[in-house]
């Protein structure tokens, strides 16, 4: 099998900053972001570019957000499965960059529909801004998204990523439509977060075969693992709403609680409740009645059921899935990062 360092021995891989790619502590992200380096610098500059306009508020608000970083794990997926499929050229950058832009645009209404106090360690935009301004200057980036695409010339990532996009708005209207249902089920939470979050992952490592002209094996072995990626990445997302630390997520936690919303270790906790506890779950989801001490209860609800565990082995069961899907690629540092980034999606605390 081919190494990272079997690579780097071979003096393949001449760009990528060695150092991180010798350091063994180093996470599979920064690994891939290090073989990718010249590529991801490249794409940021895209993004920082086509974020720019006449109109002042645009370039300020949107830099709030872009300029604190965020993982660009989406971007970075586009990049790295481009590149394992041979693509030459600078479509993967367009795309790349377009797919950050949809994200951030989601980001941008997501902070106000979900009412959050903190993104990337900052202040939503839409606090200091105000609602009306994150909505619109959403729309723009996503309108940037559009353009870049059409730049690209490939009718079909064009369609993979448009279609992405809309079933992502579905996922959060689905998702919209049953807050405060507690008796919502574990199918309709999976259409939900296919929706939202995996429908993007597995647009953005679509297309990486698409514009590099590979079989169509190759194509849906990469949709399939963006797509099981992204449902373990929410899972995860949605544990960590109970189970991880603002500080270093960057992002409130408890926002899901709040909002009432039926994730899964909350539909496995209902699920498991005596008649107490599923009075504890109606008032504070159904009547949206909330006290202070409410979200320590519901943490110690989930962990004496062991909902939050098994949502974390589902989010296992996933990656592992999202591993499977790349064995018909032929082994390269590419494929070998790629599987790692499946566990470590997992693992991750931000
Ligand atoms: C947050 O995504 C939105 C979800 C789908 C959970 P990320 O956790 O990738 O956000 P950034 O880009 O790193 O801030
Ligand atoms: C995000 O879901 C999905 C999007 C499409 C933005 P969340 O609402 O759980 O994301 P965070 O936790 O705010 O990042
Ligand atoms: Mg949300
Ligand atoms: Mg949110
Ligand atoms: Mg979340």
């Amino acid at each position: 099998m081919v190494t990272v360092e079997g690579a780097i021995e071979n003096g393949e891989c001449v760009n990528a900053p060695a150092q991180i790619l010798k350091d063994t502590h180093a996470s599979p992200a920064e690994r891939l972001w290090a073989l990718a380096a010249e590529d991801m610098a490249a794409v940021d500059a895209l993004i920082l570019d086509r974020m720019q306009s006449p109109v002042g508020l645009i370039p300020n608000l949107a830099q709030h957000l872009v300029g604190a970083g965020g993982k660009r794990l989406r971007p970075l997926l586009t990049v790295a499965t481009s590149l394992m499929c041979g693509y030459q050229g600078d479509a993967h950058h367009k795309l790349a960059a377009a797919v950050e832009f949809i994200h951030s645009a989601t980001l941008l209404h997501d902070d106000v529909v979900d009412e959050s106090e903190l993104r990337r360690g900052k202040k939503p935009a839409n606090l200091i801004w105000g609602n009306s301004a994150s909505i619109l200057v959403g729309d723009f980036l996503f309108a940037r998204a559009f353009n870049l695409m059409v730049e690209t010339g490939s009718m079909e990532a064009l369609g993979i990523l448009s279609n992405a996009s809309s079933v992502i708005a579905e996922g959060e209207v689905q998702q919209l439509a049953a807050l405060r249902d507690v008796k919502m089920d574990e199918t309709a939470y999976m259409q939900v977060i296919s929706a939202k979050t995996a429908a993007l992952f597995a647009a953005a490592t679509e297309v990486s075969p698409v514009i590099a002209n590979r079989p169509a094996a190759e194509r849906s072995a990469l949709r399939d693992y963006g797509l099981k990626l992204g449902l373990a990445f929410q899972l995860v997302d949605d544990a960590l709403d109970y189970g991880g630390f603002e500080s270093a997520l960057g992002k409130s936690v408890g926002d899901d609680f709040r909002e009432g919303k039926m994730t899964l270790p909350v539909i496995r906790a209902v699920e498991a409740a005596d008649e107490k506890d599923a009075a504890f779950w109606h008032r504070v989801i159904v009547e949206r009645e909330q006290t202070e001490v409410d979200f320590e209860t519901a943490i110690s609800l989930l962990r004496k059921t062991g909902a939050l565990d098994s949502t974390m082995d589902l989010a296992r069961q996933y990656a592992r899935e999202a591993r499977e899907a790349l064995s018909v690629f032929d082994a390269s540092p590419w494929r070998e990062t790629l599987e790692d980034l499946a566990d470590y999606v997992v693992e991750r605390i931000n």
